[in-house]
């Protein structure tokens, strides 16, 4: 199957009221194993690439690694999305390459100059047929000491802004951060946040920084010799909560590179002799997919990917020049 639009893969979870992963990847064995956890489940999946790897994997490694999975992995629905993109030239970079979908993360602008880099990247991308995520919200924690800095996404403005950029999908802030320091204490998310959102613009919603942050992975971390201060991600039930208020996308990043350096970490630490990267990056490897299919299920994307004939970029090119 060829890599799909974006806009497919979201609306049919709109149609079976589910949410899809997006997994951010920078080499072989997180692709693999994002891959495998598809298969195990048979489940649609994004793969996204940040600048970062883009850079990591001078483009060429990515492509081509991203190539063989879906060549391997025939009946598995793959979305290749560019995460937070910074410019119309990234863009124009990615979709070169082949990605079937973008995002142009324009959420630390004003918000005319949002629209105005938004709304350039859609004009852009939907004439190749490539779906386009957009931003509006600065993600952060709603905790006391970061208050003034974090801007949850305003219902009205998201209205107007997806109106006026025509964009596919929104990624909405409702209290999320990046990265393994999310909450000091019990999550504080605007859930609530999500259906008024939904409401006014009727468009499929995306999380970032869903990251869970599992204790347990963190306990081997550091049990290891790993230093990582505790700290509360995510929780299931609150990502479910979004699902069924009209989040469609989740993004993943921190839980795989936690899951990945327990691995790594146990097996040098448990048989200090080891040096043949294929003994730590095969537990690695098999750790991506444990933790991709807990989370493929807990979405309630498992057992979707057979759904669907999947819609080439020229289909959505047309469809676009209908609109
Ligand atoms: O949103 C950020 C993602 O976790 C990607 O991180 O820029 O370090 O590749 P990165
Ligand atoms: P996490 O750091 O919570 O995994 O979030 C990743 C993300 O939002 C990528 O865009
Ligand atoms: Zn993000």
């Amino acid at each position: 199957m060829p890599l799909i639009p974006m806009v497919q893969c979201l609306s049919e979870a709109e149609r079976g009221g589910y949410g899809v992963g997006a997994f951010n990847v920078n080499n072989m064995e997180q692709i693999q194993g994002i891959l495998q956890a598809a298969r195990e489940v048979n489940s649609p999946v994004i793969l996204q690439a940040s600048r970062g790897a883009l850079k990591y994997t001078n483009l060429v490694y990515l492509k081509h690694l991203v190539q063989a999975a879906i060549e391997e992995n025939p009946d598995i629905p793959v979305v290749l999305h560019l995460d937070h993109g910074d410019s119309l030239e990234t863009v124009k970079t990615v979709i070169e390459l082949g990605f079937t979908s973008v995002m142009i993360d324009g959420s630390h602008y004003p918000f005319e100059e949002n629209v105005a880099i938004s709304k350039a990247v859609v004009d852009y991308a939907h004439d190749f047929g490539v779906s386009v995520e957009a931003e509006l919200g600065t993600l952060g924690g709603i905790e006391e000491d970061v208050v003034g800095e974090v801007q949850l996404t305003d219902p009205d403005q998201a209205e107007e802004f997806v109106e006026r950029t025509g964009c596919d999908s929104l990624a909405v802030a409702i209290g999320t951060s990046h990265g393994a320091y999310k909450f000091k204490a019990e999550p504080k998310l605007a859930l609530d946040l999500i259906a008024e959102i939904y409401n006014r613009v009727r468009i499929p919603l995306v999380m970032h920084g869903s990251s869970s942050v599992p204790r347990e992975l963190v306990d081997v971390i550091n049990a290891n010799g790993g230093k990582l201060g505790h700290s509360f991600g995510v929780p299931i039930e609150s990502i479910q909560k979004g699902i069924a208020n009209g989040v469609r996308k989740i993004n993943v990043d921190t839980d795989i590179r936690l899951a990945m350096t327990a691995a790594v970490r146990e097996t040098l630490f448990g048989d200090p002799a080891k040096f043949d990267p294929r003994d730590y990056l095969t537990p690695a490897r098999a750790a991506v997919t444990k933790v991709v299919t807990e989370r493929m299920r807990a979405f309630g994307s498992a057992g979707h990917a057979g759904d669907y004939e999947p819609m080439t970029l020229a289909e959505m090119k047309a469809r676009y020049a209908k609109a």
